[in-house]
């Protein structure tokens, strides 16, 4: 009779398409079972791709039937492929399959730092992901990624969006010249946005986030317009003066009818590197009430923690230095409660690619 570790041994051969690890090392393979002549197995993976399936039950197969002279019978789960769910039914990226748009009410609350990190942390929980720095007045992503002098490829009239810490990014900061975001204004903006969305080859992916600009303005409308948000996510800090300003971002989700995934509390708390012990510089727990009145949860709390703004500033963010440290952990709970959120959301109103459908060879 064989054993399961065989199998799992032949399994975590099988490298996940776009990633450099396997369904085993991502926790993909969900169950194996051994009868007289038959192995089965589940794969649970985050993709909706029918591409992506094709090639790994390939492989699967390949292997095992290769390995063991038994038949193989092959489950893959897959999430629902959402609707096209947007006010006015568009979808100008049609490859991806979520949206994700971050916001907050003010600037300087850890938006972009927030976003960067929970981008790298679904990617290492392998999705593949693409970030898209729609901060027109404040684009720094590329800093925080570390590609602030890489330029970007045109492909004729088309832009290839760059590869780093395991994500695709691009951003209005590499697209503009220094200085020049300053005079922007409302059509601008909205023309400025649509343009991206038509020009940046993005290529399949299971998720995409947009870091917007503070506050509640022509950028977030025009993005709801072209494309079905799935959710949008709330960052901002306890402070009372920053709940104001969250409640406008959560009203305009509320107004263009983007589910809310729900609030990231940052710089919540700072625990003190000397001695452990935890202060509330800016309080804690504040977001309490507005989760509730929205119906909403939090998503996570993040501590003030020098080593994040370091990371941010020498572009090699905590999560992907110290991926084990206790504020990486608290980036990949976030994410974690982020993807199901967007599994939920497409549940109850996305197409079925193919769900669980058994394959036997
Ligand atoms: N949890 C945190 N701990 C320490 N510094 C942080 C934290 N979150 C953000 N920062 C720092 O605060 C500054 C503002 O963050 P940023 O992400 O640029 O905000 P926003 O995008 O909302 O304007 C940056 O210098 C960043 O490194
Ligand atoms: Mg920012």
């Amino acid at each position: 009779m064989i054993e399961k570790k065989e199998i799992n041994r032949v399994l975590s051969k099988v490298i996940y398409p776009g990633f450099s690890k396997s369904i085993v090392d991502f926790n993909f393979v969900t169950d194996i079972k051994i009868e007289e002549n038959r192995i089965t197995i589940n794969l649970d993976i985050p993709s909706a791709s029918t591409a992506i399936a094709k090639q790994l039950k390939e492989e699967i197969v390949k292997r095992l039937s290769t390995s063991f002279n038994l038949e193989v019978v092959l489950y893959i789960k897959q999430p629902k492929m959402p609707r096209e769910t947007s006010s006015n039914g568009r979808n100008v990226l049609p490859n991806i399959q979520n949206f994700v748009m971050v916001s907050s009410g003010k600037g300087g609350v850890g938006k972009s730092t927030t976003t960067v990190n929970i981008a790298i942390a679904l990617a290492q929980q392998g999705k593949r992901v693409g970030l898209l720095d729609a901060d027109i007045y404040g684009p720094n992503i590329p800093r925080m990624m570390g590609i602030a002098d890489i330029q970007p490829i045109f492909l004729g009239k088309t832009i290839k969006p760059i590869d780093a810490h395991g994500i695709k990014v691009m951003s209005i900061g590499s697209l503009v010249e220094r200085g020049a975001s300053l005079i922007w204004k409302g059509a601008m903006v909205t023309q400025a946005i649509e343009q991206m969305l038509e020009d940046i080859k993005w290529g399949d992916l299971d998720v995409l986030l947009f870091d917007m600009p503070p506050g509640t303005g022509d950028a977030q409308l025009a993005l709801a317009q072209n494309l079905p948000v799935t959710a949008g996510v709330c960052v901002t800090t306890p402070q009372k003066v920053a709940l104001d300003d969250t409640i406008r971002s959560m009203d305009m989700f509320k107004n263009l009818k983007i589910p809310i995934a729900g609030i990231v509390e940052n710089m919540s708390g700072f625990i003190c590197p000397d001695n452990g012990k935890e202060y509330n510089i800016f309080g804690k727990g504040t977001t309490q009430p507005l989760i509730k009145a929205y119906s909403t949860q939090l998503l996570g709390e993040v501590p003030i923690e020098p080593a994040i703004r370091e990371g941010g500033d020498s572009g090699q963010p905590i999560i992907s230095i110290a991926p084990d440290c206790e504020t990486a952990k608290r980036y990949k709970s976030i994410a974690e409660k982020l993807w199901d959120y967007l599994l939920e959301i497409n549940k109850n109103g996305g197409v079925s690619n193919e769900e669980i459908q058994p394959t036997i060879f």
